[in-house]
């Protein structure tokens, strides 16, 4: 099976759907923010911090790269929100495998990500206006990036593994 790539905003459900999705089908999880993190020795907060947002970016365009070199399969991939925004990225996550974005409303993100400690990007200034600010900015990198769309709003991990396997189907992606 070709790899599935989770893409969406931060608190879109891809870390849960994502592990929920290759529990199923028995296939590896991989995190690309957690694969930074062990790679790196540090926390995503830390590497903004002590390196930058654009060493982050790197490190994330390289590890897309390396995965899509390796020409994995059999795999669930959640990656970070703001990976789709190079463009570069976009094209190797669909070198990569069949990508899904899931969406999420503003409020449903604002519901998921607050107490969150880990989002740098999150940090300062009013939760709101970033929300709102990003999904302006990032809605059609997603679109574009996408193979696949799906409405997580009011929906279980669960029932978002179902609709996935069910989509992927019907749109004729079996491989
Ligand atoms: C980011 C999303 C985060 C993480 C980093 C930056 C973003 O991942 O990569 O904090 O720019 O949207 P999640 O989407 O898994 O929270």
């Amino acid at each position: 099976m070709r790899p599935v790539i989770l893409i969406g905003y931060m608190g879109s459900g891809k870390t849960t759907v994502g592990k929920c999705l290759a529990e199923r089908k028995k296939i590896e999880f991989l995190d690309t923010d957690a694969m930074i993190e062990e790679q790196e020795g540090k926390t995503i907060s830390d590497i903004f911090d002590q390196m930058g947002e654009e060493s982050f970016r790197d490190m994330e365009t390289a590890l897309i790269q390396r995965l899509v070199e390796e020409q994995r399969s059999d795999v669930v991939l959640s990656v970070g929100g703001g990976l789709p925004v190079r463009k570069e990225n976009r094209v190797l996550l669909k070198k990569l495998g069949t990508v899904i974005y899931l969406m999420a409303s503003k409020e449903t993100i604002i519901e998921r990500v607050s107490g969150s400690e880990n989002r740098p990007l999150l940090r300062d200034g009013s939760l709101d206006e970033k929300v709102e600010h990003m999904l302006k900015l990032r809605s059609p990198l997603y679109e574009e990036a996408a193979d696949i769309r799906i409405d997580t709003n009011g929906k279980t991990a669960d029932e978002l593994a179902d609709e996935i396997t069910a989509v992927k189907v019907s749109a004729g992606v079996k491989k």
